[in-house]
């Protein structure tokens, strides 16, 4: 390779040598290449010098007073600011043992004197070159790891905010559809309700005129239980569809479940089922529609005993989050209710029988049920109140291991703008 795709012009040479004769020769060989040099009379001026100086080649004698060069060469590679400028040894000894002890303690070339003008710039010459071309070949390295670190960083915000699109999406067309249903089944309850009411007077009144025909009695009887039962589901569709008419007032949720759990125990609708109360003491009030949400701890605790066969574990826990943990969160919440109060964080675990993985994207669907006697609305009811108080309900469950629903409210006081 020529010297001329290389520039050396203004690159910097340390010199040296305890006789200021060699250094002039020294100097004026290397004067019409242009570089930047500096000298020192000793090794240890040559240590002061160099860390300032910064060199990117150092001729260095071996025998001067004081340290010698082999010394001067191996402090020198200690050094992280001076330890890569390469090393020439200038001796007039040319034995082969010190040659190689040269190389040993890090010298790169050795020339003997005395020495030619031309060998001396020669290989003063293609050590810079090598140099330049370690240099570039670092910075190269180090802007490309540079870039790969921007991207992955970059990388991984996208995949972040992806995450939280999809989340959104979801939310949002999970509320969508839920909006549909709810305008499509107020209109409609109302027009089942009236009729309903009517055939149900007509059956009270059959059963008192026929009360003596037990057949007939029996009808009425599941007559009545499937009015009933219309009754109940057209209820929860007009409470899944009252929008917005949410009742705020400031209470403690572990009040609401542990009223909840006691309302279920002693109607018996949690018989065989051991329930482990796991609330935080220190849970602050927050602004709830108490009615709204122990319909839904009634909801999940019913589903919960629903999904045990025989005896089973029902775990009910709530935690408060304070804002930093949920900063994440909040950022992605469609919810325009602030949290600046942190989160409270509601968990109903149990041990049935789970959710199958292919279920998992329709629990909060209106009608959704695996269970043909039910409403498969309890669900999507718990979701609609849960997302008028600006919070999320998500439901977990590995395999057969049961299922844990976690609902997240944010904490909102009276005088946070809610
Ligand atoms: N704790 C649970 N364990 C297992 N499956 C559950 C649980 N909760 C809900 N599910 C599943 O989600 C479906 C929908 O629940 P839900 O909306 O309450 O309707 P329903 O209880 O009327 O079936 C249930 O039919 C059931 O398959
Ligand atoms: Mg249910």
């Amino acid at each position: 390779m020529s010297n001329e795709t290389f520039d050396l012009k203004g690159m910097k040479i340390l010199i040296v040598d305890d006789t200021p004769h060699n250094i002039d020769v020294l100097r004026k060989t290397l004067e019409p290449e242009q570089y930047e040099i500096a000298i020192a009379l000793s090794g240890e001026a040559a240590l002061k010098v160099a860390p300032k100086f910064l060199p990117d080649l150092v001729l260095l004698d071996i025998r001067m007073p004081g340290i010698d060069g082999y010394e001067t060469c191996r402090k020198l590679k200690e050094n992280e600011s001076t330890g890569k400028a390469p090393v020439i040894f200038i001796s007039a000894n040319n034995d082969t043992k010190d040659i190689l002890k040269g190389f040993r303690v890090g010298g790169v070339d050795y020339i003997t004197k005395p020495f030619q003008a031309e060998e001396v710039m020669a290989r003063v010459r293609i050590h810079l070159q090598l140099q330049l071309l370690i240099k570039e070949h670092e910075a190269a390295r180090a802007k490309m790891k540079q870039t790969a670190m921007e991207l992955l960083t970059k990388n991984n915000r996208l995949q972040e905010a992806m995450q939280q699109l999809k989340s959104a999406q979801k939310k949002l067309v999970q509320s969508e559809k839920l909006a549909g249903i709810g305008r499509l089944a107020e209109g409609m309850c109302h027009e089942i309700l009236n009729p309903l009411n009517v055939i149900f007077g007509i059956t009270q009144a059959m059963e008192m005129e026929r009360s003596e025909d037990e057949d007939i009695l029996k009808d009425l009887a599941s007559i009545t239980e499937e009015i009933k039962r219309i009754e109940t589901i057209t209820n929860k569709l007009i409470d899944f569809s009252a929008k917005g008419e949410i009742q705020l007032e400031s209470v403690n949720i572990n009040d609401v479940i542990q009223k909840v759990m006691e309302n279920l125990k002693n109607e018996g609708q949690l018989d065989k089922v051991e329930v482990n109360q796991d609330l935080a003491p220190d849970l602050p009030n927050s602004l709830l529609d108490s009615g709204l949400m122990e319909q839904v701890f009634i909801n999940l605790a019913s589903n919960a005993k629903h999904a045990m066969d025989d005896y089973g574990t029902l775990t009910v826990s709530t935690e408060f989050l304070a804002k930093e943990n949920n900063a994440k969160s909040a950022d992605c919440s469609i919810s325009p209710i602030p949290n600046d109060g942190g989160l409270l964080r509601v968990k109903f675990s149990d041990t049935g029988k789970g959710i199958p993985k292919e279920h998992m994207g329709k629990i909060f669907d209106p009608f959704f049920s695996t269970d043909p006697d039910m409403t498969g609305l309890g669900l999507s009811v718990s979701y609609s109140v849960v997302e008028k108080h600006g919070g999320t309900i998500t439901a977990d469950s590995n395999g057969e291991k049961g299922a844990t629903f976690i609902i997240d409210l944010p904490v909102v006081h009276r005088n946070s703008g809610a």
